[in-house]
C-alpha cells in the first residue's frame, strides 16, 4: 500500500499561540472600552464646574439683532457663553441684563412683569427688576450686571 502523495498541510505550530494573542487583544481592547465607558462620566461630573468657568470667562459679549428684542414691558432669556442671562425691556423703553442664575443656590430667575419683580421659585428669592438687588429671600448678593448698548442693528451686551 502506498500512502496518498496528497497530505494536507500541517498547521502552524504557533496558531494556538496566536489564537491566544488574539482573544488576549480583543479582550484588553475590550476592558479598555469598558473602563472608558466608565470613567467618562466621571471625568464629565469632575471636569464641569472647572469648563464652566472657563467657557464663562472666555465670552465677553454678545450680540442679538434688534428685531430680537423684547417688546416693552417683557424680559427675553439668552445664553452668555454657558449662563442664562435675563435681558429686560422696561416699559419706559431702557434695557437692562442680568445674569439669570441666582446667587443663593444658582436656579435660573424669571421676570415677573406683573409683580414688578425678578423671582427665583427655588426659594422665593426676590430681587428687584431694574438693579437686580435682593429685595426678599435667602440670596446673598445681587444679580450680576451686564452693559447693554443698543445699535441701529443690533444689542450688544457684555461684561461690565
Ligand atoms: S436658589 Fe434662588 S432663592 Fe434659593
Amino acid at each position: 500500500m502506498s500512502e496518498s502523495s496528497t497530505t494536507l498541510p500541517a498547521a502552524p505550530l504557533d496558531e494556538p499561540s496566536t489564537r491566544r494573542t488574539l482573544l488576549r487583544v480583543g479582550l484588553g481592547a475590550a476592558a479598555a472600552g469598558y473602563g472608558a465607558a466608565l470613567a467618562y462620566p466621571v471625568y464629565r461630573y469632575l471636569a464641569t464646574p472647572v469648563e464652566r468657568a472657563a467657557e464663562a470667562g472666555a465670552v465677553t459679549q454678545i450680540s442679538i439683532p434688534k428685531t430680537d428684542e423684547p417688546p416693552a414691558g417683557s424680559a427675553l432669556m439668552l445664553q452668555f457663553g454657558a449662563r442664562p442671562a435675563m435681558l429686560i425691556h422696561h416699559a419706559d423703553g431702557s434695557l437692562v441684563c442680568f445674569d439669570a442664575v441666582c446667587t443663593h443656590l444658582g436656579c435660573t430667575v424669571q421676570f415677573e412683569p406683573d409683580q414688578k419683580r425678578i423671582f427665583c421659585a427655588c426659594h422665593s428669592g426676590v430681587y428687584d427688576m431694574r438693579t437686580g438687588q435682593v429685595v426678599g429671600g435667602p440670596p446673598p448678593r445681587s444679580l450680576g450686571v451686564y452693559h447693554v448698548e443698543a445699535t441701529d442693528g443690533d444689542i450688544i451686551i457684555s461684561r461690565v
